[in-house]
């Protein structure tokens, strides 16, 4: 199944995909993920990602559609995947639109992550994110169980640089003029499913699995 998160900054893309992917045993590929392990290693990439990142931007088409392609083609990818933060735009969905056909495969859904933008804010201002393996948390809705430590690997918490004030503001900017086309773009394929991203972690997660219409295999 090769499906796609699609939600503004903060909405619970990430949180929801780490979850959603582990319990249906898919891949879980996100680009804002992909920069910052490139801008940590220091590569090429990483540095040119990080001129749009810090601006809240989005890095130009060119190197996001290429680099997504590259991890598409990874063996691990075979059982399907959430992609998580692409397509960003109509370019980037039109990209994936003519290439998956290629390998013999579709987007099958996408799911909108709806969520308020105070809430938006108020969960950006308060996230954690884990050094080692990305996954957020909230220091009130959503807390690691030691502080500054990953429940799943120990990795130290640090915040985000693109998380503030300024940068959050231009970041839903973006949201609204380049990406929220992509809700009329995907509900037009018939393949958008709306779910309500405020509620509790758990709750939202079965939600996001009912409209799957995928049942999460067993541990
Ligand atoms: P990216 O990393 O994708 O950031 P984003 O879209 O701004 O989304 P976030 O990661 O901020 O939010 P999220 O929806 O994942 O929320 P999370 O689960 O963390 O992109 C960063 C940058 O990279 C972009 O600005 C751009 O420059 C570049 N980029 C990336 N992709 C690109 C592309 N395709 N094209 C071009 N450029 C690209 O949750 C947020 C917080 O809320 C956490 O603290 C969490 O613990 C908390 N939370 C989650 N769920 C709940 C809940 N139910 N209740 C309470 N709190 C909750
Ligand atoms: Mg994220
Ligand atoms: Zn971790």
């Amino acid at each position: 199944m090769y499906v796609v998160f699609l939600g503004a900054p903060g909405a619970g893309k990430g949180t929801q995909a780490g979850v959603v992917a582990e319990k249906l045993k898919l891949a879980h590929v996100a680009t804002g993920d992909l920069f910052r392990a490139a801008l940590k290693q220091g590569t090429p990439l990483g540095l040119e990602a990080k001129k749009f990142m810090e601006k809240g931007t989005l890095v130009p088409d060119e190197i996001t559609i290429k680099m997504v392609m590259e991890r598409l083609a990874a063996p691990d990818i075979k059982n399907g995947v959430i992609l998580d933060g692409f397509p960003r735009n109509t370019e980037q969905a039109k990209a994936l639109d003519a290439a998956l056909p290629k390998t013999g495969k579709k987007i099958d859904k996408v799911v909108y992550i709806k969520v308020s933008e105070p809430e938006l804010i108020k969960r950006l201002a308060g996230r954690w994110i884990c050094r080692d393996c990305q996954t957020p948390y909230h220091e009130i809705d959503n807390p690691s169980k030691v502080k500054g430590k990953c429940d799943k690997c120990g990795g130290q918490l640090y915040q985000r640089a693109d998380d503030t004030v300024e940068t959050v503001k231009n970041r839903l900017k973006v949201f609204f003029a380049e990406t929220a086309p992509l809700i009329e773009y995907y509900t037009k394929t018939g393949k958008l499913v709306e779910v309500n991203g405020e509620g509790t972690v758990d709750s939202i997660t079965k939600s996001i699995i009912k409209a799957l219409g995928d049942k999460p295999t067993q541990k």
